[in-house]
């Protein structure tokens, strides 16, 4: 736990079944207030409904395209607005999950989708990163949650190709740098790869035969829950976790070992 009550802003946590609502509702239940930050701003309004009234938590909610600087920098006047008018404490962790994936092998790919693909998952992380992080410097205290995949420490998976697998070893780069940048403004930057989590990231895209397939591979017997992800994303977030910097951890089940 956090000793002074503080925000985390979490990105991509709309979805219901996603990972960014689980890791928004257990920040909630642990105590922070929250904002949900979504592509889909009706649904991010019905996500902070639920969690406020699942947990009593102040929540708030705002659309924004993580791809966009436009749409950060409103989303992110937005929060500040909110803060400076009291009704949220201080910005204290960003945890950055918006992502999207994409099946398509390396020669059907156009740099449309390229471009795409790495927009959402790095550029959106270096942007929200950057409109939030003066605040948390400001404040001599942050924690930031970067989302990888197992797909950029094995060469990809099933669903998520090159243009996928790329993005995420992106983000891994730009969790270490920004790492080292930031260990003495105390505030640490840490990584999470998960492998195969049951979520609505491939639906359309999978078969019963194939998420069997998965979970054969995966030596706990499951595919992770969301709450699997979530509780690590917010354990990075208090100050037990303060000692780990520019770090990656592995929530795949065994999976894939290294
Ligand atoms: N599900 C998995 O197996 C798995 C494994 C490893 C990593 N991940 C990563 O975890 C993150 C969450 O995945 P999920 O499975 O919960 O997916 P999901 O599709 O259920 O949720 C993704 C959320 O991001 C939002 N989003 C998409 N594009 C956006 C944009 N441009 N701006 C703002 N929000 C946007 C969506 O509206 C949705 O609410 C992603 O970054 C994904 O790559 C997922």
């Amino acid at each position: 736990m956090t000793s002074i009550q503080r925000t985390a802003v979490v990105t991509g946590a709309a979805a219901p079944r996603g990972i960014g609502k689980a890791a928004a509702l257990r920040y909630a239940r642990e105590g922070w207030a929250v904002v949900v930050l979504d592509l889909d701003e009706p649904a991010a309004k019905a996500a902070a409904e639920d969690i406020a009234a699942q947990t009593g938590a102040t929540v708030f909610a705002h659309g924004i395209d993580v791809a966009d600087e436009p749409s950060v920098q409103a989303a992110y006047d937005a929060v500040r607005a909110e803060v400076a008018a009291g009704r949220l404490p201080a910005v204290g962790a960003l945890a950055n999950i918006a992502g999207i994936t994409s099946p398509v092998p390396f020669l059907e790919t156009t740099l449309d989708l390229w471009n795409k693909v790495l927009a959402v998952n790095a550029t959106g992380t270096y942007l929200v990163t950057k409109a939030f992080l003066p605040d948390l410097i400001e404040a001599g205290w942050g924690r930031i949650v970067t989302m990888s995949s197992v797909s950029a420490q094995q060469g990809g998976g099933v669903f998520g190709k090159t243009p996928y697998c790329a993005a995420k070893a992106a983000i891994l780069g730009f969790t270490k740098s920004l790492a080292k940048e930031l260990g003495a403004a105390g505030i640490t930057v840490n990584a999470v790869a998960p492998g195969a989590v049951d979520t609505d990231i491939r639906a359309g895209a999978t078969t019963p035969e194939l998420e069997d397939a998965i979970t054969s591979g995966i030596p706990i017997g499951r595919q992770a829950t969301v709450d699997d992800v979530a509780a690590v994303i917010t354990w990075l977030s208090t100050d037990d976790a303060g000692y780990l910097q520019g770090t990656t951890i592995d929530i795949n089940g065994g999976a894939f070992l290294h």
